[in-house]
């Protein structure tokens, strides 16, 4: 986990404050949830993707829902204040945990927004009545698929549902991008198409949807660059430049990756099956 920190859209998360100065909110007040979403999602096409996840699965205000990976709670919160869903947000690095619960205290959304600090890996074993598991762009980060699904499997009821953004492997890395991969986004490990389809069914998982998004991931990543060099000269005064220059080298490098084809975006969708009718645990 300590390297995480390499990856340098991680390195300045205290950036949404300096947004929320700009639109008028002074530190500590009460926030609009609508006014936080354009700067609290670290996944692509914001809160379009949560939107596509809240119709798909049915969220409502009856779902006990895990999001894994949480970063700043921006799903968490869009989630629990759409739908009165009660979400347990799940985030490894102890900063963004930090920023993402004073957050969802500002929004009013404490109630029905548990906010932890830990690793996956580690997340007791008691709690297994989860009805539906969410993450966007965290499992690219934890290189034990096997004991990440396991765990996945153990904490959702029987039926649950995981709705997963992430990425692929479409073809053999070269050296430089194996290094950007692992050194600049913390990916150590990914799986291919074929490889993912494997790891859920012998994890128990069945009725499987992968959509692949890797050309609408790609134009969003070069987007993204363009946009952010566009206005440089505004980040510059909102951020400073430390933070303008680790924003600007984290969106050259992702947009590289996908540029050079064999980086691939999925959105898989599966439930829990029951693994003790095949003699599984
Ligand atoms: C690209 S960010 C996405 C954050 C959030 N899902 C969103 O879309 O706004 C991925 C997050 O996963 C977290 N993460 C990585 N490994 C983790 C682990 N083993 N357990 C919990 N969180 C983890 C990272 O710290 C990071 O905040």
């Amino acid at each position: 986990m300590k390297n995480i920190k390499k990856m340098k859209l991680y390195r300045h998360p205290e950036r949404i404050y300096n947004e929320l100065n700009a639109i008028g909110y002074k530190d500590g007040a009460p926030l609009k949830a609508a006014d936080i979403s354009p700067f609290d999602q670290y996944h692509y096409f914001g809160t379009d993707a949560i939107d596509d996840a809240i119709s798909s699965l049915s969220i409502d205000s009856k779902k006990k829902i895990m999001d894994i990976g949480s970063g700043i709670g921006g799903p968490a919160r869009y989630m629990a204040g759409k739908t009165g869903c009660h979400v347990t947000a799940l985030e490894i690095q102890p900063d963004l945990h930090d920023i993402g619960s004073s957050l969802t205290e500002r929004c009013g959304l404490s109630g029905s927004v548990r906010h932890l600090c830990g690793d996956i890996l580690d997340f007791s074993e008691k709690e297994r009545d989860f009805d539906i598991i969410v993450s966007w762009l965290s499992f690219l980060h934890i290189p034990d698929r096997c004991a990440l699904l396991k765990k996945c499997y153990t904490i959702l009821k029987l039926g649950g549902k995981i709705f997963i953004e992430d990425f692929y492997k479409r073809g053999e890395f070269d050296k430089k991008e194996t290094k950007i991969l692992s050194e600049d986004i913390y990916c150590a490990y990914l799986p291919t198409l074929s490889e993912y389809k494997k790891q859920l069914a012998d994890g128990g998982f069945v009725n499987f949807k992968l959509t692949d998004k890797t050309d609408r991931w790609k134009d969003f990543v070069k987007e993204r660059l363009e946009k952010f060099i566009k206005s440089r000269g505004r980040y510059i005064k909102l951020y400073g430049i430390d933070t303008v220059k680790d924003l600007e080298d984290f969106y050259e490098k992702m947009s590289w990756l996908f540029a050079g084809n064999k980086l691939g975006g999925l959105r898989i969708m599966a439930e829990k099956g029951d693994l003790s009718r095949i003699g599984g645990n």
